[in-house]
C-alpha cells in the first residue's frame, strides 16, 4: 500500500487532492480543527486517517507524525504533499512583526519541520524505497507583488528550499519537485477579505480601499482545483517528474514578466494597474 502524506486538507488544494487520490492510495492528511477531522473520517472512513495539528506547533506537529510512524515502517512513504499554507497581505512597511513572523512559519519553517521529520521513510533510511515530495509554490515564488510581500517572499523561500533539498536527496534518489499556481479557485484570498482595511490610513490607503474588489474580480478568472491535483497525479505516475510546474493561464506572458523584461519597466506597469483599481490581484 503506497502512502501519500498531505498537509493541510480541510479546503482547497489539500482537500481536493486528498479527493482524488484517496481510492488509489493511503492517504495521511493533517487539518487543524477536530470538527474537520470528524467530517474527513466521516466522509473518506479507512481510507484516511487524519492527524490534528497546527504547522506552527513545533511539538503537536512531532508528537501527532510520530504517532504515524509504526505505520511508516510498515510501508515507507511514497510521497509527501507540502501544501497548508496561508498569504498575509499588506504593506511590508506597515505588516506588523508576528504577522510576517507567522507567513514565514507557516509557509516556510514548518515545510522542513514537517519534511524532516518524513524524510527517513521518504528514503534517507535505506531500509525505505525512495519518494517523492511536492511542494505547492505559487507563481508568487516567481514573481514579487507589492503588498503581498510576505506572502511572495515565503513563496521565494519555499523555491530556494525545493532545490537545496532536491539537491541534498539527489543522493537518495528523492525527487523534489514544486507546482507553481497562478490564481486557483479556493477559499485563501477569500479568507483576506477586509484584511487590509487596517491600512486604510497609511500612505498606502487610497490603492489598498479598492484591494477586495479586485481580489474578486480576479477570483472570476481563478483556475479550477482540479488543474492542480493532475500535476500531482502526473507527478506521482512519472519515474522523473519536473523540477517545477507553472500553472498560469497566460504562461508565456508571465515569464515574459517574471523573467525577460526589465525591472523598472515592470514596476511602471504594475504601478500603472494598480492606479487603474480594477483586476489587479498579487498574484
Ligand atoms: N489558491 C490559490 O490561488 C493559490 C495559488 C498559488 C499557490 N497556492 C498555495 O496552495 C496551497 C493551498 O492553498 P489553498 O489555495 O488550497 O488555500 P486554502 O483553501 O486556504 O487551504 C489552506 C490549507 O492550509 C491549512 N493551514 C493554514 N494554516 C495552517 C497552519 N498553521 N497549520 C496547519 N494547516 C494550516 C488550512 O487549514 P484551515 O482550514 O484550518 O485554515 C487549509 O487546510 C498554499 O500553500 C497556497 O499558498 C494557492
Amino acid at each position: 500500500m503506497d502512502i501519500i502524506f498531505i498537509t493541510g486538507v480541510s479546503t482547497g488544494i489539500g482537500y481536493a487532492a486528498l479527493k482524488q487520490l484517496q481510492d488509489k492510495y493511503l492517504i495521511i492528511g493533517t487539518v487543524r480543527k477536530q470538527e474537520d477531522a470528524k467530517e474527513l473520517k466521516k466522509a473518506f472512513g479507512d481510507k484516511v486517517e487524519i492527524l490534528v495539528l497546527d504547522v506552527t506547533d513545533q511539538a503537536t506537529t512531532k508528537k501527532q507524525i510520530e504517532s504515524i510512524f509504526p505505520l511508516l515502517e510498515r510501508h515507507g512513504l511514497h510521497c509527501l504533499i507540502n501544501n497548508a499554507g496561508i498569504a498575509v497581505p499588506g504593506p511590508l512597511e506597515y505588516l506588523s512583526e508576528s504577522d510576517f513572523a507567522h507567513q514565514m512559519d507557516v509557509n516556510v519553517l514548518a515545510v522542513r519541520r514537517v519534511t524532516n521529520l518524513l524524510l527517513p521513510y521518504l528514503g534517507t533510511d535505506s531500509k525505505y524505497k525512495a519518494g517523492k515530495i511536492i511542494n505547492i509554490s505559487s507563481v508568487s515564488g516567481l514573481f514579487n507583488a507589492p503588498f503581498n510581500g510576505s506572502y511572495c517572499i515565503s513563496k521565494h523561500a519555499l523555491e530556494s528550499m525545493t532545490d537545496v533539498y532536491r539537491r541534498e536527496l539527489y543522493r537518495f534518489g528523492i525527487q523534489v519537485s514544486a507546482i507553481e499556481p497562478g490564481p486557483i479557485k479556493t477559499e485563501i484570498w477569500r479568507k483576506n477579505l477586509g484584511q487590509l482595511d487596517k491600512f486604510l490610513d497609511t500612505p498606502y490607503g487610497d490603492v489598498l480601499a479598492s484591494a477586495d474588489k479586485m481580489i474578486a474580480n480576479s477570483d472570476k478568472h481563478a483556475m479550477p482545483v482540479k488543474v492542480i491535483t493532475d500535476i500531482i497525479e502526473k507527478i506521482l505516475h512519472s519515474p522523473k517528474p519536473k523540477t517545477r510546474y507553472l500553472v498560469h493561464k497566460k504562461p508565456f506572458m508571465f515569464r515574459l514578466l517574471a523573467h525577460y523584461l526589465p525591472d523598472r519597466f515592470v514596476d511602471r506597469m504594475v504601478n500603472k494597474t494598480l492606479a487603474k483599481k480594477e483586476n489587479y490581484r498579487p498574484v
